[in-house]
């Protein structure tokens, strides 16, 4: 059994729980930020494969405790590296730390890649270069009051890189965050999901995945595959599976638009990249000439926050008449609008029936949910 630590966006740790219990991890435990679990290897490369919301997963190599800096280099000196990873593997560190008394955090960092190094010197008299870019290997130090943390990744580039959206707008969300606010709406493949401000389609590339099972990691590499452990037939045989299990592409009640040319063609681009224009209605309009186009359905928006030009004096006209469009066209729908905008509360005239907090990196976001009913300015109870 091998201990595993999965960072994600914060807000999402419950949603993370529930998923790494259903694959089968054990000693599930969430922290702000991110979920501890332990199991098998076959479970590492599942998680890395198929979750959607985790950012990486990680491998906990040394949990132990220290004062001094001398006494970090001496944990990190006293692994042996060499089992995990050639010396010819570039390696990157990075180190986060919280409550934590020692002066410099780049120091440690310096210090914990000196460790690694002088232990291949020790053992075949000679080091790994560091790639602070594109590293085969990063190690992670994790500091927390007088506790020491090291981890190595087995995610490589973070799990919100899927390989699949290459091009973006401005504003993309992130992959994981978009596919766990469809998990906290409650969308489920068959019901009907408008996006109605997609910019670059990363809402609607993730639930044309999800519809048709395509794993959200199945087109890109990992770095477990670098480890000296990796387990070829293992994962061959997961990823063959993966894609056989997949649905082929066809028309989906998903919908998306966006009042802007450019947008437009990003996501039409990305979709078509994946081989999935086929399965999304898009269409360039303005959220507030837009109607219904199913009976019911969850409609999920990323609100711009003015990263264009004069949109910020825009959104305030916009907000009030949100809310009119929502009660006039979308009665049995569900609205998830993702904001940092707190200001949209006022000026939607509309209350939202539940507000859940959600971080967009370190900025404080929130994901409103409206049920809509015709002409009423209340929520369904
Ligand atoms: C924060 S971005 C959404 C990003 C998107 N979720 C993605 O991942 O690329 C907000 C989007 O709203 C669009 N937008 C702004 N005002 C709009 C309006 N009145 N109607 C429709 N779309 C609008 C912008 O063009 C932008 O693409």
């Amino acid at each position: 059994m091998t201990d595993f630590f999965a960072p994600c966006p914060r807000g999402l740790e419950t949603v993370l729980f529930n998923d790494l219990v259903e694959m089968g991890g054990q000693n599930v435990r969430a922290t702000e930020g991110g979920v501890h679990f332990s199991g098998d290897w076959a479970l590492c490369y599942r998680v890395n494969l198929e979750n959607r919301v985790a950012s990486r997963v990680l491998w906990r190599v040394k949990e132990g405790w220290y004062r001094t800096e001398q006494d970090i280099y001496k944990a990190v000196f006293d692994l042996q590296w060499q089992r995990w990873f050639n010396v010819t593997h570039t390696i990157r560190v990075n180190t986060t730390a919280i409550r934590c008394a020692l002066k410099s955090l780049e120091f440690i960092t310096l210090l914990v890649k000196d460790a690694v190094c002088d232990r291949f010197r020790a053992h075949c008299d000679e080091r790994p270069s560091v790639d602070t870019l594109t590293p085969d290997v990063r190690i992670h130090v994790f500091l927390e009051d007088e506790k020491l943390m090291l981890y190595l990744d087995t995610s490589g580039d973070p799990l919100f890189k899927r390989g699949v959206r290459q091009n973006t707008n401005i504003a993309p969300i992130r992959e994981n965050l978009a596919a766990g606010i469809l998990r906290l709406s409650g969308w489920t493949p068959g019901t009907p999901l408008l996006d109605p401000m997609c910019g670059s389609g990363t809402f609607l590339i993730e639930a044309v995945q999800m519809s048709l099972n395509i794993q959200p990691g199945i087109a890109r590499s990992f770095a477990f595959e670098k480890l000296l452990n990796f387990d070829k037939p293992v994962w061959q045989a997961m990823k063959q599976a993966a894609i056989a299990a997949q649905v082929p592409p066809k028309p989906l009640e998903i919908y998306g638009s966006d009042m802007y040319g450019d947008a437009m063609k990003t996501a039409w681009r990305n979709l078509s990249d994946a081989g999935l224009s086929d399965c999304v209605e898009l269409n360039q309009a303005n959220i507030l000439e837009i109607s219904a186009p199913a009976e019911h359905g969850i409609m999920v928006a990323n609100l711009p926050y003015g990263e264009r030009m004069g949109e910020l004096d825009e959104l305030a006209e916009l907000y009030p008449k949100l809310g009119d469009t929502l009660k006039r066209k979308f009665g049995g729908w569900t609205a998830y609008l993702f904001t940092a905008d707190k200001a949209i509360l006022k000026l939607m005239r509309l209350s939202p029936s539940k507000r859940t907090p959600l971080f967009n990196g370190a900025i404080e976001c929130r994901l409103l949910e409206y049920k809509i009913v015709s002409g009423s300015n209340r929520p369904a109870k």
